[in-house]
């Protein structure tokens, strides 16, 4: 395992069940008539490792490519650059029956339970379908497991014949949860899976992930925008900004001791972080930059309180600093408090 790649966790002696290198993917995108094409970098050059049993919580604004990364841990596009090792597999080389044994091995949950849910077929028969597939279970096996994880979840098992129109929200996730977990996955993505419901629901759909982590070994990586959400869930901590991660480590590196300028807007912006890290006065400012027009250099120079020409010339590169990964040419400064966002020498 490289240490340039991984912060030090516990899980370091682990065999880690996936592992990304320097994942991208472009996209092709239309600037309209007579424009011609442009590339979006939706991702660029992500690398982790994720141990069984662990929780990978990636963060970021909307646009900065976390359902894009979502898409290439599940294997639904193919990755325009990098590699993927999915339980000592080589996803990309791998050849058709490979791949075929791979896909139970990593579940996805969305955010919106209702659209990932046929509602014309029932609960009990869509939580089956990942058994029919891929298992030579009977019927009447089937239809037991499906009632065992459905009280496992937390649902009724007489409810088996329902229609999901017929649950409330936070139901209907612990049913797609179910249907995830099945096949008892290696690895479970969840992309933002609590935003969509009443906060009063979000603890227990979060404890839900939690228990069954605990029970059957998954590994998680937990999309969220809520640092609240990721500081209950994750175990290390990936922040994203543009497609790139710029600061990867521990949940107690990254809560205790933010380092990237980005990272310390967003916990600057959640009011329910602990307040010393409140303290420091890293407003986020502006918007995301457009993604067919990328900024030169650091690509967060834009709205960094402590940009200087070098930022705005030269590409930050990823690494450890402080017991973790961070991507900032002035991380150094930042860390000893020799700028500030309110004192910031320009050069
Ligand atoms: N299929 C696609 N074609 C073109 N551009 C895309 C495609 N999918 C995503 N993008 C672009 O890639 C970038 C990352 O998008 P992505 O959906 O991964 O962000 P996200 O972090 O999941 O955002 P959100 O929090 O809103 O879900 C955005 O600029 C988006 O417009
Ligand atoms: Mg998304």
């Amino acid at each position: 395992m490289s240490e340039t790649l991984t912060p030090q966790s516990p899980a370091e002696t682990v065999r880690p069940i996936l592992i990304a290198r320097e994942l991208s993917k472009y996209y092709a995108v239309s600037r309209g008539f007579l424009r011609g094409h442009a590339t979006v970098k939706a991702l660029n050059n992500v690398s982790f490792e994720l141990a069984p049993q662990r929780t990978l919580a990636v963060v970021g604004e909307s646009g900065c490519g976390k359902s894009t990364l979502a898409r290439q841990l599940t294997m639904v596009e193919t990755p325009s650059g990098g590699s993927l090792n999915i339980d000592g597999t080589e996803v990309a080389t791998a050849n058709a029956s490979e791949r075929k044994k791979l896909r139970p091995k990593v579940q996805m949950v969305f955010q919106n339970p209702y659209a990932s849910l046929n509602p014309r077929k029932k609960v009990g028969t869509q939580l089956e379908e990942p058994l029919l597939l891929n298992t030579d279970l009977t019927a009447q096996q089937r239809e037991q497991r499906v009632r065992e994880m459905m009280t496992r979840v937390g649902l009724r098992p007489e409810h088996y014949h329902r229609y999901p129109h017929m649950f409330s929200g936070g139901q209907r996730q612990r049913i797609a949860v179910a249907r995830a977990m099945m096949l008892n996955p290696e690895v479970l993505v969840a992309d933002e899976p609590t935003s969509a419901l009443d906060v009063s629901i979000q603890a227990q759909i979060l404890n839900l992930f939690m228990d069954l982590q605990q029970e059957f070994g998954t590994a998680y990586v937990f999309i969220s925008h809520n640092l609240s959400v990721v500081e209950h869930v994750a175990d290390d901590v990936m922040v994203m900004y543009f497609g790139s991660a710029v600061e990867y480590g521990t949940r107690q590196a990254i809560f205790e001791q933010p380092l990237h300028p980005y990272t310390r807007a967003l916990m600057q912006a959640t009011p329910a972080i602990r307040a010393e890290n409140r303290k420091t006065r890293n407003r986020l400012q502006g918007e995301l930059p457009s993604p067919i027009n990328p900024p030169s250099g650091c690509t967060f120079h834009t709205r960094c309180p402590y940009a200087n020409d070098h930022c705005r010339a030269v590409v930050p590169e990823l690494r450890p600093i402080a017991g973790r990964l961070v991507s900032c040419h002035r991380v150094e400064e930042i860390l000893s408090g020799s700028i500030t966002a309110t004192n910031v020498p320009k050069n």
